[in-house]
């Protein structure tokens, strides 16, 4: 079994992203093709599980080609396919998946499963200068449009989950106050977009701290909260077209700044607690702008060292998938070519 310069071929379709990845060393990324389908999923102002596993299939083969055609490689170089097989809609995953299993068995190379989760808090270490596995021991923030979630990681194959959020997951919160502003899908782009031109302050929306699970987090209030501020407490107006653009810009910079105070904050107290100074954060929420910048510099102030995942590892992507297929084939966790997909954790 090569353990030199290992090549992995990563494959992820367990949402509405199909994508294909080619990875060294679990951090050097030589290629990434993504194919969203967000055009879609939009009209129906969220991912529609048929229309996505068909649009998995139609671009399954070609993303792979992409990938490896962008890397320069041929299969012959490839040690070990790695594929999502959770969490995620059982049809996406079920399209990748078998790509994955397909291509290890007529390769005759290891098939290694990948948790869609893990895979993004790993996101992180591929913007990572050092080798891979010194980004450990680390706090993991996962802030995606399904999951909020802290984990204490020893190594990048332990991941024990310490804070997740007890209802709906922060991306969520931005997509159904996007809807709710009448902004259109995926939310979490055009809220960080929108807010640039609103004040943070102008509405003061709650913050949900949990004192008795603090590092878990709940978001549903605020939407709500959001909800009624723009259409009334007995919700007599029917949409928000009663709204300006500055007043819609205000509640997407205050809502954002409500969201985004919480999140900062567990973060670091997750930090305190586990007593690892350093966070590695990733997901599609980490895209955003705001965020970012208000992460780092309470990390900073802290004296814990943040590593983010790049904007384009942030969202659903392939290289977090071989990025981690790296650990596993490493420690030589392979699985079985009847191994089955589960949509849920
Ligand atoms: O990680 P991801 O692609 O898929 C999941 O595994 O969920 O995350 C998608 C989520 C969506 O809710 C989207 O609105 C949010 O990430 N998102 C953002 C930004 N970019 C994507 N949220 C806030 N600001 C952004 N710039
Ligand atoms: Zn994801």
């Amino acid at each position: 079994m090569n353990k030199e310069h290992v090549v992995i071929l990563g494959i992820e379709s367990s949402c509405d992203e199909t994508s294909a990845a080619v990875v060294m060393d679990g951090r050097n990324v030589l290629s990434c093709a993504v194919a969203s389908q967000n055009e879609l999923h939009e009209k129906f102002k969220g991912v529609v599980p048929e229309i996505a596993s068909r649009a998995h299939l139609e671009k399954i083969n070609l993303i792979i080609e992409s990938a490896m055609a962008e890397a320069k490689i041929g299969f012959d170089r490839i040690d070990a396919v790695a594929a999502v097989n959770q969490p995620g809609l059982v049809g996406s995953l079920l399209i990748g998946f078998t790509a994955g299993k397909t291509l290890a068995w007529a390769l005759g190379k290891p098939l290694l499963a990948v948790h869609h989760v893990h895979a993004h808090a790993y996101g992180a270490v591929l913007n990572y200068e050092m080798e891979a596995r010194s980004a450990f021991p680390a706090v993991a923030f996962l802030v995606s449009g399904g999951h909020t979630s802290l984990f204490k990681c020893h190594d990048p194959l332990e991941m024990e989950l310490i804070g997740s959020t007890q209802d709906d997951a922060a991306g969520e919160a931005f997509d159904k106050v996007a809807c709710i502003l009448g902004l259109g899908y995926p939310g979490g782009p055009l809220i960080d977009k929108l807010a640039k031109e609103g004040d943070t302050k102008a509405v003061h929306f709650p913050r949900t701290w949990l004192k008795k699970a603090p590092l878990d987090f709940s978001f549903s209030g605020l939407k709500t909260a959001v909800l009624y501020h723009v259409r009334g407490r007995d919700l007599s107006r029917p949409d928000s077209s009663h709204l300006s653009r500055q007043e819609k810009a205000d509640i997407a910079a205050s809502f954002q700044a409500a969201v985004i105070e919480v999140l900062v904050e567990k973060a670091i107290l997750a930090c305190r607690e586990t007593g690892y100074n350093r966070l590695l954060v990733g997901g599609g929420v980490a895209a955003n702008s705001y965020f970012r910048r208000q992460i780092a510099e309470r990390s900073d102030r802290e004296g814990i060292e943040l590593i983010m995942a790049l904007p384009k590892h942030c969202t659903d992507n392939a290289a977090m998938v071989a990025g981690l297929g790296y650990h596993q084939y490493m420690a030589e966790r392979f699985s079985a070519l009847d191994a089955s997909v589960y949509s849920t954790l």
